[in-house]
């Protein structure tokens, strides 16, 4: 049986773990948190995050082949993948400030796997992280890996909230980013042979590593350029008496455009990117 670890059981970890239990029924997954009061939530009735379809899915395999645990380490040493989806806020102070992701919680997880791994693993970048970050964490746990091998993964993001468990059920696609060498694509088909048993085979793209960190950030720039352009387009509209509405209606119509992402709004946010500046991205 494939045991799974995931660290960080939130808004990405909690959902995305739920779905892959409930999809593969002979997959063991822990979710994994030092948060007590996130994990007791979990294993409670009232979890905590709301997000439409998500009570039933952790209600149907709770127990079976999904747990919440503290025990991180345990979970991590007897895990065969382990996806990392921490929390990689903007970085408040230092270089970069303002501007740049915080990895601290990603490196000090990524030691952790090295201290306690004492199998080969494959390691799974979840969380939102800037492009080269694999390399990075790469050299962590090849520094303190004691000769255990491991594979790094990135395999990022894309679901909203409010919407992930249609969005896990039913994704847009699903991106596995790995190394180039045998051992490199290995590890990329065993991620893939967990998703394409619900993911329609199309829909799992492979690529490189540094193509699937960076398709998570084009995206997310891509997102925040449709928002800015409705927005700068409402300040037209203000000066020229036409309404936004009906000309994002409008222009959304155009089926090289579409309609989504296109109302003007205050801003955008998420949980990488600093929500009020001008520069800033979209997404998550
Ligand atoms: N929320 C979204 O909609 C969304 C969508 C796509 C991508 N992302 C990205 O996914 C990542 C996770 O986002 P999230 O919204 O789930 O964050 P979150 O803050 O809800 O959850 C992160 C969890 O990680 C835990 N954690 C931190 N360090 C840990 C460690 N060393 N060991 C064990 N647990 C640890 C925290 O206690 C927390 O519960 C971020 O990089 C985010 O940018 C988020």
């Amino acid at each position: 049986m494939v045991k799974i670890c995931c660290i960080g059981a939130g808004y990405v970890g909690g959902p995305t773990m739920a779905v892959i239990a409930l999809k593969c029924p002979s997959v063991e997954v822990a979710v994994v948190d030092i948060s007590v009061p996130r994990i007791n939530a979990w294993n409670s009735d009232q979890l905590p995050i709301y997000e439409p379809g998500l009570d039933d899915v952790v209600k149907q395999c709770r127990g079976k082949n999904l747990f919440f645990s503290t025990d991180v380490e345990k979970h991590v040493r007897e895990a065969d993948i382990v996806f990392v989806s921490v929390n990689t806020p903007t970085k408040t102070r230092g270089l970069g400030a303002g501007k740049a992701a915080d990895l601290t919680y990603w490196e000090s997880a990524a030691r952790m796997i090295a201290d306690v791994s004492v199998s080969d693993k494959i390691v799974v970048e979840k969380s939102t992280v800037p492009v080269k970050t694999a390399e990075a964490i790469e050299k962590i746990l090849t520094h303190n890996s004691k000769g255990i091998k491991f594979q790094i993964l990135s395999n990022p993001e894309f679901l909203a909230e409010g919407t992930a468990i249609e969005d896990l059920f039913k994704p847009d696609r699903v991106l596995i980013g790995g190394r180039e060498t045998p051992e490199g694509f290995a590890a990329v088909k065993a991620l893939k042979d967990v998703y394409s048993q619900w993911v329609p085979e199309e829909r799992i793209l492979t690529t490189n590593l540094w193509s699937a960190e960076l398709s998570k950030l084009a995206a997310n720039a891509f997102l925040a350029q449709r928002i800015s352009s409705v927005n700068a387009m409402s300040a037209l509209c203000e000066a020229t008496g036409a309404n936004v509405s009906e000309v994002s209606y409008a222009v959304g119509k155009d089926s090289r455009i579409g309609p989504k992402f296109l109302n003007s709004s205050v801003g955008f946010g998420g949980s990488c990117f600093q929500k009020d500046r001008p520069c800033s991205f979209a997404g998550r």
